[in-house]
């Protein structure tokens, strides 16, 4: 695993971008994994000012999102479809019909999920898979304890995370419980994969994530297996790393 120890969040920011940005010069019809969250809207910030200055080009990029909230339409606010158009997908010259979010609205739930999966082996597969890291180690919207085979599939969020959640919404009770998120095998299956923390809130998860037993409860540490992570933080997520944990 390769670490890159940032000083703050916009200098993460910035390193986060420049692993995109070379993944995308180096393959123009790249498939991004893309994630929400408050963690990579500076990077999507750094993309788009690359893009406006004429150094990035997203027309024959291809993305796939990690995950959605299950009965939020796609103009609904909080919907990560939403989240994505407004951060990156209107401000950069991406060709929409080639940006992939699950359908948090399909009836047929597990129908959603499949075509999920479809989509991503239509697309070849994940070039380079963006990453957060929830409080209790859910990496998409995989909570503690889910199995690590599962692709595509739907979820009930765990209350740690519509707690933490709740930020993005008026109240708690608006947060929905249930999500459509890609599992732990489509991620694992991704060829590289970029996984951004940030403050201190996030050091201990990051501990157990890397540091700690390989564990369906922290279902980052399943990433320890992959042969091609970069882990990028700033100083006070990865504190313990620094002195050596
Ligand atoms: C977002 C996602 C989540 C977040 C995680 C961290 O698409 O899948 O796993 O990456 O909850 O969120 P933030 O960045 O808000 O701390």
């Amino acid at each position: 695993m390769r670490i890159y120890c940032t000083k703050d969040y916009d200098h993460a920011s910035r390193v986060a971008a420049n692993i995109v940005s070379a993944q995308i010069i180096m393959k123009p019809d790249c498939v991004l994994g893309l994630a929400t969250g408050a963690t990579p809207i500076g990077m999507y910030e750094q993309l788009v000012r690359w893009y406006e200055k004429g150094d990035l080009d997203f027309s024959a990029v291809r993305s796939v999102n990690l995950d959605e909230y299950r009965g939020l339409p796609q103009e609904d606010v909080h919907s990560y479809r939403y989240f994505m158009d407004t951060h990156l997908f209107d401000r950069v010259n991406i060709d929409k019909r080639n940006t992939y979010v699950p359908d948090g609205m399909e009836e047929d739930a597990e129908a959603a999920c499949r075509k999920y999966n479809d989509v991503i082996r239509m697309l070849g597969g994940i070039d380079l898979q963006v990453l957060g890291l929830g409080h209790n180690g859910h990496i998409g919207f995989n909570e503690p304890g889910g199995a690590f085979e599962k692709e595509t599939h739907c979820v009930t969020l765990s209350e740690s995370t519509i707690r933490a959640n709740a930020r993005f919404f008026d109240s708690e009770a608006d947060v929905p419980r249930q999500a459509c998120t890609m599992g732990i095998k489509n991620i694992m299956q991704a060829k590289k994969i970029v996984v951004i923390v940030c403050g201190e809130s996030k050091r201990e998860i990051v501990r157990r994530s890397f540091c700690g037993e390989i564990t369906p409860e922290v279902p980052a540490s399943v990433l320890q297996l992959h042969n091609d992570v970069t882990l990028v933080g700033d100083e006070a997520a990865l504190q313990d790393w620094e002195k050596g944990i």
